[in-house]
């Protein structure tokens, strides 16, 4: 039975004592939730009955629903008001629902941010050797086959204390979140960034401060003034930064990790990019290596299906990680594992890589210089995506899709407001790049005569 709404209302004063901020109201009614002192179903007091007990705005308590709604925590039904969801709460699609990333029967698929499947390493002949030594019949082996911990702490950029493999980055992304923020935590955001690492730190109830980046990563200035607001997690991507392909320099990483170090917060980096990455690893756990943890993808490099990512960084984060996957998945297959470890270390597969970044680049150069020569400048570093602006984003989708080009729309991947712009996936332009360079050019923001930074 829903308690009376007074009930709630004299309980959130006594829970809000020390903070009346929106983000403090939210974090009360998070705790009464919690703790069950607020049912499923239960419905929030009216936002003027709470702002007259606490003293504050209404204005202030509507951003703290606002604030649960972004995590799901409750929702708005109409004149029945803000009722509390049930434990089962529907995961709203979010940012990457906006991504239109699977339009299908374009002549240039080029909204999806996946590599081409073409350039993917061929996977017959690691399966054939797989097929010879598989084991699979264990529950209790450890949850890294040990020869594949053994390269991947072989091949990490400097020496880290526990290794373990998650689903795929996002998996990794997605728990360490949880594990790592308490429902109102800040965590810095790189803007803007890949839509799902927004959308996960929404669901996991913590409030985005965003960092916009330039050339060589994340803004040192923009990181200082966010570190002010004692942020819990700095997330941000090392390399061919999604959307923007930016990748940040060996200088700048150790900028931001003494920048890093005199806080208690801990770096997440999204490696996504991995081995198609054109440069060698880059990471502020070279610097702070117990306040860093690198997540490391596959799926770029070797295939999406593989759905394994590695996270490396301090015993005390990772083998908790571990611990929490133990109870739900146990461990990621064995038989991937075996399958990747052999992908890592077979020479043929590391040469298709190799060509694969070769044609990567390619097609990455072949833009940029098609679009200087119309007058678009657009960087973009490495990796199969870039960032266009446009005059107008709902124009340049509309007017490329008729003409059989899928880019993806820019506003999910915006932490702030921002100019319009599109994500391009360039590494899926497989044919006629020139005629899609034209229409890109068409759809692109004129370039101002002197660009400021990025
Ligand atoms: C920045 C970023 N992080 C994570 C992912 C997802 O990686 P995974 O397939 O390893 O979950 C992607 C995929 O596009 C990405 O661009």
């Amino acid at each position: 039975v829903p308690p009376p709404a007074t009930t709630t209302t004299a309980r959130l004063a006594a829970a809000t004592l020390a903070d009346r901020s929106a983000r403090g109201i939210a974090a009360a009614v998070g705790r009464l939730i919690s703790a069950g002192e607020l049912a499923d179903g239960a419905r929030l007091p009216t936002v003027r009955a709470v702002a007259g007990e606490l003293g504050v705005s209404p204005g202030t308590v509507g951003e703290a629903w606002r604030l649960l709604g972004d995590a799901g925590l409750v929702s708005t039904h109409g004149r029945n008001g803000t009722l509390v969801n049930g434990t089962e709460r529907p995961r709203r699609p979010g940012r990457y629902g906006r991504l239109g990333a699977r339009v299908t029967g374009v002549s240039w698929p080029l909204a999806s941010g996946t590599p081409d499947p073409s350039l993917l390493p061929p996977l017959d002949r690691a399966l054939a050797r797989l097929h010879h030594s598989a084991a699979v019949v264990d529950y209790l082996a450890p949850p890294v086959l040990p020869e594949l911990a053994a390269v991947l702490q072989d091949r990490w950029p400097h020496p880290v204390e526990t290794v373990c493999l998650t689903s795929g980055c996002l998996d990794a992304l997605d728990r360490l979140v949880r594990q790592l923020t308490r429902f109102g935590d800040k965590v810095v955001v790189e803007h803007p960034t890949f839509p799902p690492l927004l959308d996960l730190v929404a669901a996991a109830g913590a409030e985005p401060i965003s960092v916009t980046l330039d050339d060589d990563g994340m803004d040192p200035a923009g990181l200082a003034a966010a570190l002010t607001q004692r942020p819990r997690l700095v997330l941000l991507q090392p390399r061919a930064h999604n959307p923007t392909g930016i990748t940040m320099t060996p200088s700048r990483a150790a900028t931001l990790a003494e920048l890093v170090r005199p806080h208690p917060a801990i770096v997440i980096e999204d490696d996504h990019i991995g081995d198609l990455a054109t440069t060698p690893p880059v990471t502020l756990g070279a610097a702070i290596p117990h306040q860093t943890v690198r997540v490391l993808g596959f799926s770029k490099a070797y295939g999406p299906d593989l759905r394994l990512a590695a996270v490396g960084g301090p015993a005390g984060i990772v083998q908790t990680l571990a611990d929490g996957m133990a109870i739900g998945p146990g461990w990621t297959s064995r038989l991937l594992q075996r399958l990747l470890a052999d992908l890592l270390t077979d020479a043929a597969t590391q040469t298709s890589l190799a060509a694969a970044r070769r044609t990567y680049t390619e097609r990455r150069e072949q833009l940029i210089a098609g679009l200087a020569a119309r007058g678009v400048e657009l960087r973009c570093a490495d990796g199969i995506n870039c960032w266009l602006p446009v005059a107008d984003e709902a124009d340049a989708l509309v007017r490329l899709a008729t003409q059989g080009v899928a880019v993806a729309p820019g506003a999910p991947f915006m932490a702030e407001p921002d100019s319009p712009h599109v994500r391009v996936t360039v590494g899926r332009i497989d044919h006629g790049i020139d005629h899609v360079v034209a229409l890109l050019a068409d759809a692109a923001a004129p370039t101002p005569a002197t660009t400021a930074p990025r």
